[in-house]
């Protein structure tokens, strides 16, 4: 029997550029094999170079996205971006406990490449204390750990350790999830991501691709994540190896970005590096 296609939904912000939020999930998405969904939790004037405004979407509305699609679709994954406020956080917790959705990838957004900030101050309790419990897997980058933790952001791998392993703690213990803490803002040749379970720590090194077109690398992971996950789901080591399948999508992906010439700041990577003929 052929496997079902897994149904993904991403509830996130729009960045109308494309290079990150929704647009950049629906392509990742589209790339790995999974159809895509989309719930709008916030609109973004963006581009390459900066976020000039954000609009979000009234809690009751985006409530009944979430009812709607979740009483016609079944969702074998759910990916969670840019929540903006503590009202849109509680009410996003509130119905994927509801639902009990499998396979939660939440990316704690918080601040843009350009470093306008994306997430209003007193969400981040509730990010903490209702997102994290519905979570499967969260993908906190170094500066998003530091305030999620309420310490400094970790300066080096052996402080990334410590850091993955306190970041568990703010997960249910008695079940399985994980946290994937991305290296990507440490300095250095190599890029080096930890992902911990609370028992074993894997080290996923990678050599850092010189480009500045590194707009939603971040997205593009997460997104990676709720479409593979279900597809390992049942496979030796699944979850390691969806993770190590979704990061190798992403390089190529940073590889290929320069390609794309997109905009005048950090441009997007290149999420169909592997699909799209390109004339000689
Ligand atoms: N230049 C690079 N070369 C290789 N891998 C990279 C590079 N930059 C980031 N990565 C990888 O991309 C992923 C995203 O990491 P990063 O720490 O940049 O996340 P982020 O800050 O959340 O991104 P975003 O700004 O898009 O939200 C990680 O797996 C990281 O290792
Ligand atoms: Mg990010």
């Amino acid at each position: 029997m052929t496997p079902a296609i897994p149904k993904v939904v991403s509830i996130a912000g729009i960045d109308p550029s494309g290079g990150a939020g929704l647009l950049a999930d629906i392509k990742t998405f589209s790339a790995l094999g999974a159809y895509g969904c989309g719930i709008v939790a916030a609109l973004t004037a963006q581009n390459t170079q900066s976020v000039t405004g954000v609009h979000t979407s009234p809690v009751d509305f985006l409530r009944l996205q979430i009812d709607t699609l979740f009483a016609d679709i079944p969702l074998h994954a759910v990916k969670l971006g840019m929540l903006a406020s503590a009202q849109i956080v509680g009410t996003v917790a509130d119905r994927l406990a509801h639902y009990a959705a499998p396979f939660v990838v939440c990316d704690p957004v918080m601040i843009a490449k350009s470093g306008d900030a994306l997430l209003a101050k007193p969400a981040i309790a509730l990010v903490r204390e209702a997102l994290f419990a519905q979570s499967f897997m969260v993908t906190p980058n170094l500066p998003e750990a530091g305030v999620l933790l309420d310490r400094r952001p970790p300066e080096t791998v052996k402080e990334m350790y410590r850091a993955a392993e306190a970041l568990r703690e703010l997960l249910p213990l008695s079940s399985e999830r994980w946290v994937l803490l991305k290296g990507g803002h440490l300095p250095g040749n190599e890029v080096v991501d930890l992902l911990f379970d609370g028992d074993r720590m894997v080290e996923m090194p990678a050599p850092r691709i010189a480009t500045r077109n590194t707009h939603g690398t971040g997205c593009t992971l997460s997104s990676a994540l709720a479409a593979l996950l279900p597809q390992y789901a049942g496979g030796f080591r699944p979850v390691e190896n969806a993770v190590r399948h979704a990061r190798d999508y992403l390089l190529k992906a940073i590889a290929a970005a320069d390609t794309l010439q997109v905009g005048h700041g950090h441009g997007p990577v290149h999420h169909f590096h592997a699909t799209w003929p390109r004339a000689s």
